[in-house]
């Protein structure tokens, strides 16, 4: 099982091992029969379960008051169950290994959200699964995928290096495109570039439901690689906690499928993909002789009048008095946003996954850049995972960050 690199965007990684499915963690802990667990590391407070997850994996997890996302939802439910209060320690996911030795193994957290069975090791033990994740075919609403051969002669949507794009390329009269997010590909698909779009499903769900209305018909596959089951994480000598874990989340299978439809997750009964799973059409698909997909690297326009579209609720330019000056020099702004903001938008905001890369502010928002910079800063953009800082900075500190994005912008 693969997933697309969340964190990198636009880089999505086939991992050979295993999935990095946007893990989270929850230290499930010390409750007070259980005081031994806690008395170990020294860290557990009764009472408390620390739930470590990424601070910025929608739909999983995302950092924030309160924790948002799948994996924060579901650490509530088991905490609650347990009677714990959850509490969070926050680390990116994008290399597992390094992630689970930073978080679980180092004691920083007794239970990670999540990972597949397939993880477990001699270290990690995994709890019964929770959910099943997969990729999914977005298309039309009434599209009856059943089969590859349902995509035949269709133009299809795939990200780079996902089981979805390995798949296609050895499947005959397939167009694919290739995009580096789910977003791209379902931006691919509403503007008529493509007919499907074969995505990692708990984002194309989310996404569809956030950006585009629920418009498209979300359909989860199965097949070898295409999706996997997922369960808690915890060291191996927990098994306590293990089995505490398991029967909350037996206790809790009602609620958390309503945390699946509180984010859009794809719903129903997955359809068997595989090259050779569909009868004789599929065979035929199948004839590397025959091979004929053509593969277009499509790299997305930077659609401004989209972008600001899909932003429009947050960045009415607000109709406050004149700012406060700045008073930091550009080198102060620029470490003070690199505090603040530089986890989520890259040193210097540079990221390379585009809606968050600041340099682009006045090409996207031409003279109205500041005001929606302003606003956006303020009030967040929180449902796509920018939070909201109003409470946080002052306007001062508002107008030092300006400072320093007016000396990156790229005209
Ligand atoms: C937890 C992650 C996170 C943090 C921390 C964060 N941002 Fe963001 N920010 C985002 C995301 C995600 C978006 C893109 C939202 C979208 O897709 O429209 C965004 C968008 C923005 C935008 C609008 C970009 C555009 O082109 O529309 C601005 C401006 C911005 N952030 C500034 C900041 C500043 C300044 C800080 C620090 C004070 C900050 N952000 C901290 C995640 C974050």
């Amino acid at each position: 099982m693969t997933k697309p690199c969340r964190a990198l965007g636009f880089a999505a990684i086939v991992l050979a091992s295993m999935s990095i499915m946007g893990a989270g963690t929850a230290r499930a802990i010390a409750d007070p029969s259980s005081a031994a667990v806690g008395a170990r590391d020294g860290t557990n407070i009764n009472g408390v379960m620390r739930v470590c997850a990424d601070p910025d994996d929608l739909p999983f997890s995302h950092a924030g008051t309160p924790a948002q996302g799948i994996y924060a939802d579901v650490a509530e439910l088991v905490a609650s169950r347990l009677e714990m209060q959850p509490e969070y320690y926050w680390w990116l996911s994008v290399a597992q290994k390094k992630a689970l030795r930073n978080t679980l193994l180092a004691g920083n957290c007794d239970a990670y959200f999540a990972l597949p069975p397939s993880a477990a090791t001699r270290q990690i033990s995994i709890s019964k699964p929770f959910m099943t994740v997969s990729y999914a075919i977005v298309a039309d609403r009434g599209f009856a995928y059943q089969s590859l051969t349902s995509l035949r002669d269709k133009r299809v949507a795939v990200q780079f290096g996902t089981p979805p794009q390995i798949l296609l390329a050895q499947a005959e009269g397939i167009k694919t495109f290739t995009v580096r997010t789910s977003k791209e590909g379902l931006e691919s698909l509403s503007h008529g570039d493509v007919d499907v779009a074969f995505l990692w499903g708990p984002e194309a769900g989310y996404l569809n439901a956030q950006r585009f209305n629920s418009q498209w018909q979300v359909t989860p596959v199965k097949g070898e690689g295409l999706q996997t089951e997922i369960g808690i994480a915890v060291r191996a000598e927990d098994q306590d906690l293990l089995q505490k874990l398991n029967t909350a989340l037996d206790d809790l299978k009602p609620q958390i499928e309503g945390v699946s439809r509180k984010y859009a997750m794809p719903a129903g009964a997955p359809v068997q993909t595989a090259l050779n799973d569909s009868g004789a059409a599929a065979a035929e698909l199948a004839k590397p002789t025959q091979f004929e997909t053509t593969s277009e690297t499509k790299v997305a326009a930077d659609d401004a009048s989209q972008h600001a579209a899909t932003a429009a609720p947050t960045t009415a330019p607000s109709a406050a008095p004149a700012p406060p000056a700045p008073t930091l020099s550009v080198e102060e702004a620029r470490s003070f946003f690199n505090n603040h903001c530089s986890h989520c938008h890259a040193p210097n905001a540079q990221s390379p996954i585009q809606e968050r890369d600041l340099r682009r502010l006045s090409k996207r928002y031409k003279d109205k850049w500041r005001d929606v910079a302003t606003t956006t800063i303020k009030k967040g953009r929180t449902e796509l995972g920018m939070p909201t800082w109003e409470d946080i900075l002052t306007d001062q500190d508002i107008q030092n960050v300006l400072v320093f994005l007016e000396t990156i912008q790229k005209n």
